[in-house]
């Protein structure tokens, strides 16, 4: 949940009258909250007296901006060069099959999202992904039915601890 009065102080850290302050705007709520909220997007329109419309225009240009909170989990599947070579898509196309989203979507139970990036620096380890930070290498499609339901089970179990 955003903190307003967090919110107003960060948009405060910019001069309204410069618009060409919008996209470090835009990384900096980003980088602090970890996503664009619809109260963010508004209240960054009010800050510059700029549509709303304008702000999403720009954020759905550059794919860096996500709309939606992370997921628990949070998969970077990388689709660098070395990690293409070696099949990446068919593992990006695996995950969006098995989680019924696409890159930059956050699954409804807020389980699981996914960004798709460049070189996440691991390429001996090609394909590769990452989830949480923890990296998972030389992936299959069958890697990823594994690792999708380990995490789904950590999750329930999880939950029924903090029952
Ligand atoms: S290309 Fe995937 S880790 Fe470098």
């Amino acid at each position: 949940m955003i903190m307003t009065k967090d919110l107003d102080s960060l948009l405060n850290n910019y001069p309204k009258e410069k618009q060409e302050y919008l996209i470090p705007i835009l990384q900096d709520i980003q980088n602090t909250f970890g996503y664009l909220s619809k109260e963010s997007i508004a209240a960054t329109s009010r800050h510059f007296n700029i549509p709303a419309s304008k702000i999403y225009g720009v954020a759905t240009f550059y794919n860096q901006f996500k709309l939606h909170p992370p997921g628990k989990y949070h998969i970077q599947i990388c689709r660098g060069t070395a990690c293409h070579v070696k099949g990446s898509l068919t593992i990006l196309e695996k995950l969006t099959r098995e989680l019924k989203i696409g890159p930059n979507e956050t699954t409804k139970d807020g389980l699981f999202s996914i960004e798709v990036v460049a070189c996440i620096g691991a390429c001996g380890l090609a394909p590769v992904m990452a989830v949480n930070g923890k990296y998972y290498a030389h992936l299959n499609q069958n890697d990823i039915t594994t690792i999708i339901k380990k995490y789904r089970e950590a999750a329930t179990e999880q939950e029924g601890n903090e029952k």
